[in-house]
């Protein structure tokens, strides 16, 4: 009799029992942790990148505000492991109005997919944790082909179930994956259910510290993709960088399917040529071309068709050489400069080259920049001090580099790879960004590689200070108290007021050696000064002027034989203030900045540093700096436009944006802007 009841009753309900009749007594937490936390059932990773993805047969599930919804769910709460009821995944819902169900999707609130849930719910601005997106879709399976789902981009930990059973897992944000989901569809409704969540950590990519804002949820589009059960799953076409009339064709089945007939064709051109895929399902060919050249003043593209017994699939590929040779950049064998920004706006900028960082974003960027002319750097969010030693983190960060590299392999636009940003120098993080470098080798090696550095010695920094002390010590209107400093640093340093010293750096980050381009952050003029003003006991200001005016004669090079790009300058300004005016203690009235050497003084103007004017006056010492510096062959400021950031509190200034931009939040333009505009019309040529 006990037998028969107790085979009837589950094992989870009788241990539940079992928990309540004795838990009251059991000291042991573990036992009770477990009994909350069951073991993380197996979530597969997602299947190689299915690339040319705008001319499969898709089916969108982007929607509107009707069709998702979503549930914040801050105790993980709803996942199947650490439910008592299964988790969100089992969708229960109400049949007699008696059934326990804590979530309801059906009635929770709408979301716009793709679109970050911080971004369309105020509650959730500074919220980072798991959010759950429904959606339900009616579809048909069919028989002769697969079906797979393609999300562009899911901040940051992304989990997958359709109908009530595990899809899979991705950890990494902003790049694309795909699933092949045949067996969890069914004829008719289904249910999608993604948890998102933006929680980052020591050992994710990139870690929690960031200087932007941790954008959660779907980011990109979502589709539904049918393909053939034998299909192409991705191919590259790219111009031979030291050979205008050869390109390299290669391309991958789904599968090691061996003797498969591949037509290339590329009417334009009269080219069409069949290939035979080899036993591992991939071809690798030279073929023979002689297309226009793809550039920013003739951004020509070519359809370029793929098909295969079973499908054919298109893109419109532009043809065209970047490389490095020395300190020079080359583009289809003409000497270029990158002149850097954003994109419409940007045209007024006189831009040829956008640096898109620190992540990948959609597609469409590289699409557009493809048609517009305009040159591209891609960068994965290695930002910063990462977690280098630790593997989980290393195949994050080359499942990033490897499915970004792979979607826009075929853009024109894209001319740099960027593997890392300010990343402190440690054997560890050599070897990690290595291994970086060698995945971007594997998939493409026709465009160049690099990173943004950080350079320079401590020992090189305090060389700064002696060159502001004596131009301090020999200015004209530095006052006496501060003069006295300076000649006493002087003196401690045994340098004399009629030595001439410049500033130089030379960036010898030993990364460089692998990277085609020296690319370098520098913000002279901003944060620097700031390091040194308590040490020198000399007032921020001063050395802000001082650093004005040495920043002409600083000299920046590098160990490495090759083109520095300058990837990160700025200053903040909140834009619409302006203070071209400053409080002179000595005539006890504001005077234009223009007269500042007349013996002017900082007064308590609280925001003289965020003013248009200081960024305008930044810029124009900046670029006077850069333009004398012949191994810079690239510039792309910081930033183009304000963008939200949490390291940014200032109130009534900063409000959680980044105001380095050209242009705020609103697209309202600071003075700088028409700075840098003139700079690249009228100085920073090819
Ligand atoms: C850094 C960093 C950026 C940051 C910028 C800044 O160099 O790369 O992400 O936004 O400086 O301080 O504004």
């Amino acid at each position: 009799m006990i037998n028969s009841i107790l085979n009837i009753i589950p094992r989870t309900v009788l241990s539940f029992l079992i928990f309540f009749a004795f838990n009251l007594e059991s000291e042991d937490q573990s036992d009770a942790d477990s009994f909350f936390e069951r073991e993380a059932p197996v979530y597969p990773t997602p299947d190689n990148l299915i690339g040319w993805i705008d001319s499969r047969q898709i089916i969108t599930l982007n929607g509107e505000w009707s069709y998702w919804s979503y549930i914040v769910d801050p105790m993980n709460n709803g996942l199947p492991e650490s439910s008592f009821f299964g988790g969100f995944p089992k969708n229960k819902t109400q049949k007699t109005g008696m059934e326990l169900i804590e979530y309801n999707f059906e009635t929770a609130a709408k979301i716009q997919i793709p679109g970050a849930w911080n971004a369309a719910d105020e509650k959730l601005f500074f919220y980072r944790g798991p959010v759950w997106l429904y959606k339900k879709f009616k579809y048909s399976p069919k028989k002769e082909s697969l079906t797979h789902l393609y999300i562009e981009g899911s901040n940051f930990t992304t989990r997958i179930f359709i109908n009530g059973s595990i899809v899979g897992k991705f950890e990494g944000g902003y790049v694309p994956f795909n699933f092949e989901i045949s067996k969890h569809l069914k004829d008719g409704e289904n249910i999608l259910l993604v948890q998102t969540d933006n929680t980052l950590n020591e050992s994710s990519v990139p870690t929690q510290k960031t200087d932007w804002w941790p954008w959660g949820g779907i980011v990109g589009d979502v589709y539904i993709v049918e393909t053939p059960k034998q299909f192409i799953r991705n191919a590259y076409l790219q111009l031979n960088p030291e050979n205008f009339t050869q390109a390299l064709f290669k391309l991958e089945m789904n599968h090691k399917f061996a003797g498969q007939e591949i037509s290339l064709e590329i009417p334009e051109l009269q080219f069409s040529n069949k290939f035979i895929t080899n036993s591992s399902g991939a071809i690798t060919e030279n073929i023979k071309i002689n297309p226009q050249l793809w550039s920013p003043s003739n951004p020509k593209l070519y359809e370029v068709i793929i098909s295969s017994a079973n499908e054919s699939i298109k893109d419109e590929i532009g043809f065209r050489s970047i490389k490095t040779q020395g300190q020079k950049i080359y583009l289809n064998n003409t000497e270029v400069r990158f002149k850097g920004k954003l994109l419409l706006t940007a045209k007024e900028l006189n831009i040829n080259f956008v640096r898109a960082a620190h992540y990948p974003y959609t597609r469409h960027l590289a699409k557009i920049a493809d048609q517009f002319g305009l040159m591209l750097w891609e960068e994965v969010p290695v930002y910063w001090n990462i977690d280098w030693d630790n593997p989980e983190t290393l195949s994050i960060a080359k499942n990033q580099i490897t499915r970004l590299v792979q979607r826009d392999q075929n853009r024109a636009s894209v001319v740099v790879w960027s593997v890392a940003n300010e990343t402190p120098l440690s054997e560890s993080r050599m070897k990690f960004l290595h291994a970086l470098l060698s995945e971007i080798e594997l998939t493409d090696s026709s465009r160049l590689t690099t990173a943004a550095l950080l350079s320079g010695s401590e020992e090189q920094f305090r060389s700064l200070v002696l060159v502001l002390a004596l131009q301090g010590a020999k200015s004209k209107w530095v006052d006496p108290k501060e003069k006295a400093i300076f000649k006493s640093i002087l003196d401690q340093a045994n340098i004399s007021i009629d030595r001439e010293l410049n500033f130089s750096l030379s960036i010898a980050d030993p990364l460089g050696e692998s990277l085609d381009l020296i690319s370098y952050n520098e913000y002279f003029g901003w944060y620097y000064v700031t390091f040194f003003t308590d040490q020198m006991m000399i007032s921020e200001g001063t050395l802000r002027e001082l650093m004005f005016e040495v920043m002409p004669k600083i000299k920046i090079s590098s160990i490495f034989n090759k083109p520095i790009h300058i990837s990160e300058f700025g200053a903040g300004a909140k834009y619409g203030n302006h203070t071209n005016k400053i409080w002179s203690e000595e005539f006890n009235k504001p005077i234009h900045i223009s007269e500042f050497g007349a013996g002017a003084k900082y007064g308590n103007h609280t925001n003289k540093i965020w003013s248009e004017e200081y960024q305008a006056k930044l810029y124009k010492h900046q670029l006077e700096m850069l333009s004398n510096n012949p191994q810079i062959q690239g510039i792309s400021p910081w930033v183009f436009k304000d963008f939200r950031a949490m390291l940014r509190p200032l109130p009534g200034i900063q409000d959680f944006y980044n105001r380095k931009g050209l242009i705020d939040e609103n697209g309202n333009k600071k003075e700088a802007f028409k700075v840098l505009a003139d700079f690249y019309e009228n100085k920073w040529h090819q």
